[in-house]
């Protein structure tokens, strides 16, 4: 356990999520009396130096060894706005206090955290404004490793990404959007999954009743993206699994959405198909007589005892058979998503993985990291994880060397709190093949219109670059007693378009 205690400022929560990156456990203190000297402890201070120039320091005590490290606070530029030269010193405040605390913690523990500094989700956003603030690919990488103390593998990550954005979602426009329908339903639960997905075989009445209050919403908001004439880029029907719908259904949901009057312009509609068990022929013909060019089936793994350690009822026999119908129905772009450290997965396991999709070859791979999640299975059994963190690690290297023999490419990225080895989810595609759904909604550069249950709206303010989350109600039963606040929502966030 670490102590960590404030002087100078009260940054609780990025000295905590920092910290973490070293030990799991951490005690954040604001008074010198609350410090226990018997254990390990870091103090971490914002104070005036003798010139009166603002510093952050740290210095610590760790299994007897001791360090210190200062750094002044970045002065930001005077043109700046008064709001915004305020934000920028704020900004530069918190950075120089966590390179602070990570160079004392890196030097007393021994570990290097791949990620340097950043604790965030969306690393890439930060390159993205380095490149807006005409930073050259040179002077980022400096800057990512060494003053964030990124691996250098991870900054040419970052920086690779943040250019396949560049080429592909820039120009950036303000008055577009991309529409996620959210289908919160799955066959059975996945033990490391913490998703509300309700439990289709126990709520089968539910799903047509979730689908008219769906579709209620989307029409609402159609209405109004017609009337103003709102240009709409992508559409991603996600869940949970939305090809648990049968054709009828899905034919209704697309009725809905085909009242988009730029619905033939669209210029990606995705549908995932995750559970190789939940869909027929039948449904594959209905989505692409309405346009559907992706399709997401996720195996997770290849590997047939690890698909029943995690609750997954299909074997990957059937993941074969399913994607041979997709493919057979004239789907050109696939996506396959699979989960690095599934209880019970050694190198080996990730070979055979890696051979039969080898021989599927799909356009788009996603490889996450295991995340143990609060509420999920795993969280309460960790002891099945066996992988400890230089496992991950071999793993990775593998999925590198395998999508660079291939021919894929990394498009986009992000991360996620509690992963194995606090590493990264990475978004792999052969070239041309990128899914700009994807890269829209990790860039947090055009609004996306969450819809349904628990989908989130993100609406993109392009000139402050603010992101405003607006979500909709959660649990299912209140999203359909409660669909008025949905609509009334979406017209707030409409009526600025
Ligand atoms: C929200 S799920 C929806 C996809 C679909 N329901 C399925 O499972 O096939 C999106 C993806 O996130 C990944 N995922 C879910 N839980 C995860 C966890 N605890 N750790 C890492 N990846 C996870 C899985 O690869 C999953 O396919
Ligand atoms: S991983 Fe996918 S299929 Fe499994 S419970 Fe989560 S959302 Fe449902």
């Amino acid at each position: 356990m670490i102590q960590v205690i404030l002087r100078g400022h009260k940054n609780i929560y990025d000295t905590r999520e920092l910290t973490k990156l070293f030990d799991s456990e951490v005690e954040i203190y604001e008074e010198m009396a609350q410090l226990s000297r018997e254990k390990d402890f870091v103090i971490s201070r914002l104070e005036k130096d003798l010139t009166g120039t603002l510093r952050a320091a740290a210095q610590g005590k760790i299994q007897g060894k001791t360090a210190e490290h200062q750094r002044p606070v970045k002065i930001p530029d005077e043109k700046l706005q008064p709001r915004e030269k305020a934000l920028a010193y704020d900004k530069n405040q918190r950075e120089a206090l966590r390179s602070c605390l990570f160079m004392v913690l890196r030097e007393l523990t021994g570990k290097k955290p791949v990620w340097g500094i950043f604790t965030g989700i969306r690393p890439v956003k930060i390159v993205q404004n380095m490149l807006e603030a005409s930073m050259g690919c040179d002077e980022i990488f400096q800057t990512l490793t060494e003053e964030k103390f990124l691996e250098k593998d991870k900054a040419r990550l970052l920086i690779d990404i943040a250019k396949e954005e560049r080429a592909l979602i820039y120009p950036l426009e303000q008055r577009a959007l991309n529409i996620y329908v959210s289908i919160p339903f799955c066959p059975s639960r996945c033990y490391y999954c913490s998703f509300p997905s309700n439990d289709l075989y126990r709520k089968e009445g539910e799903v047509q009743q979730y689908l008219t209050k769906l579709i209620q919403e989307l029409q609402a908001s159609i209405k109004i993206i017609n009337q103003k004439n709102i240009k709409v880029n992508t559409l991603y029907v996600g869940g949970g699994t939305p090809s648990i719908l049968n054709r009828e259904q899905f034919e209704a949901l697309f009725a809905a959405l085909q009242d988009l009057e730029g619905y033939s312009r669209l210029k990606e509609i995705t549908v995932e198909a995750g559970r190789p068990d939940t869909f027929s022929m039948e449904v594959l013909q209905c989505l692409k007589d309405h346009g559907v060019g992706r399709i997401s089936l996720n195996p997770q793994t290849m590997n047939e005892e690890t698909l029943i350690a995690i609750g997954r009822k299909h074997s990957p026999e059937q993941i074969h058979q399913a994607y041979g119908m997709i493919r057979k129905v004239g789907f050109e772009s696939v996506n396959m998503d699979l989960i690095i450290g599934l209880p019970g997965e050694t190198e080996q396991s990730l070979d055979h993985t890696l051979e039969e999709i080898a021989k599927l070859q799909p356009e788009n791979l996603t490889v996450h990291t295991l995340a143990i999640k609060t509420n999920s299975y795993l969280k309460e059994h960790q002891d099945l994880l066996t992988l400890g963190e230089e496992g991950v690690l071999k793993m990775l290297d593998k999925i590198e060397g395998f999508t660079k023999e291939h021919g894929y490419i990394p498009y986009y990225m992000y991360r996620q709190k509690n992963m194995l080895g606090n590493f990264e989810n990475v978004g792999y595609s052969k070239k041309g093949g990128q899914s700009l759904y994807n890269m829209k909604i990790m860039s947090e550069k055009e609004t996306i219109l969450g819809f349904g249950a628990g989908a989130v709206s993100k609406v993109v303010n392009l000139k402050t670059d603010e992101v405003k989350r607006v979500p909709n109600i959660k649990g299912l039963g209140h999203y359909m007693d409660r669909i008025e606040e949905a609509l009334e929502k979406k017209e707030e966030i409409l009526k600025d378009f």
